[in-house]
């Protein structure tokens, strides 16, 4: 799969490419491309006539993370200066863009192996829909800042909005094209949305893990952004009045936000908030496998349950 950006990507590009180039590459984890591919061949369908679809997952993806960059005012992705640090908000914003169209055009390319147009056209339908809920996801959260008061079925809502939907399409756009039936379609439909949402609360357990190991982005990023992630809200649920002040007033802007994150992670692992998050993404996981129950065994399916079983590595413990 990296060989195949290198090669649509390839070095010594100029202009818009180059920006491109250095978004995709070196890449991330790979996780949609990989879910279109696994999901495709779980149902009988090829790798090959897939493969350009699965690339513009992983392109759009990338390009909503400029924009997702900029939003959070990150400075750091996968290790390196963000996109819009190295060339500048207004080219991420363009480049960013470009990516998005990109998903389409990778998908047309897959009429060239053979794949029957209506299966084009319904895995269009897909990616225009999931696209336009990663929007509202994201509007969403940002109508959120600041909001502990915020219901736990909002913030589902939004997760699933804004992170889930891209892993769902990826596994019914992969099953579409590779010719599943419409059980299988949405069985891995439901896969994906669970493995989705177990996903992103695993990103929002990510500033906290004991091991640092944060994916390569800024810890501080969903505290600045005064974001009520699961386990934030977890938290407030339980805490004291005297641990809601600390709460409110970390999620207020403050001149010292080293010293916020630290007292916001006391009372995170004090109330069991970590714990509990990490309980509500295993439910997902579990539910993910329970839906792959629908596809016929093989060693995708196999494939695609160990992507389960890898959110299930404890990211977070409390003290
Ligand atoms: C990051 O996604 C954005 C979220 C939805 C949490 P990934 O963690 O899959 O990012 P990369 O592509 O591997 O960098
Ligand atoms: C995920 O949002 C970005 C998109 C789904 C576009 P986050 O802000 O939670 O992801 P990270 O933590 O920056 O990767
Ligand atoms: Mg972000």
């Amino acid at each position: 799969m990296a060989d195949e950006f290198a090669r649509r990507w390839p070095e010594n590009t100029t202009g818009l490419d180059a920006v491109h180039r250095y978004a995709l590459l070196p890449s991330g984890k790979l996780l949609r491309p990989h879910l279109l591919a696994r999901s495709a061949l779980a149902v009988g369908g090829s790798l090959e006539a897939v493969l350009p679809a699965a690339v513009g997952f992983e392109v759009t993806h990338t390009g909503s993370l400029l924009h997702d960059d900029i939003i959070d005012q990150d400075a750091v992705r996968r290790g390196r200066p963000a996109v819009h640090v190295a060339f500048g908000p207004e080219m991420a914003i363009v480049a960013g863009n470009a990516l998005i169209f990109t998903w389409f055009a990778a998908l047309a390319e897959c009429a060239a192996y053979g794949i029957p147009h209506r299966r084009i056209v319904g895995a269009m339908e897909i990616q225009a829909a999931a696209g336009q809920q990663i929007c509202r996801g994201a509007a969403l959260e940002l109508s959120l800042v600041g909001d502990l008061e915020a219901s736990l079925e909002t913030y589902s809502e939004m997760a699933r909005a804004k992170t889930a939907a891209l892993f769902e399409a990826a596994c019914q756009v992969g099953a579409i094209l590779g010719g599943g039936e419409a059980p299988q379609i949405a069985a891995l439909g439901v896969f994906g949305d669970h493995l989705g949402c177990a996903f992103q609360i695993r990103d929002d357990l990510l500033p906290y893990r004991e091991d640092g190991a944060g994916g390569g982005k800024p810890a501080d990023s969903d505290l600045r952004n005064r974001r009520p992630t699961l386990p934030v809200l977890l938290a407030h649920r339980e805490a004291t009045p005297a641990q809601r002040a600390v709460l409110r007033a970390c999620m207020m802007p403050g001149p010292d936000e080293g010293e916020a994150f630290g007292r916001l992670a006391g009372v995170l692992r004090a109330t069991g908030a970590l714990d509990a998050a990490e309980q509500s993404a295993r439910h997902h996981a579990e539910q993910a496998r329970r839906a792959l129950a629908e596809i016929p065994p093989s060693a995708d399916r196999d494939a695609l349950q160990a992507l389960t079983t890898t959110v299930d590595i404890p990211l977070a413990r409390s003290a």
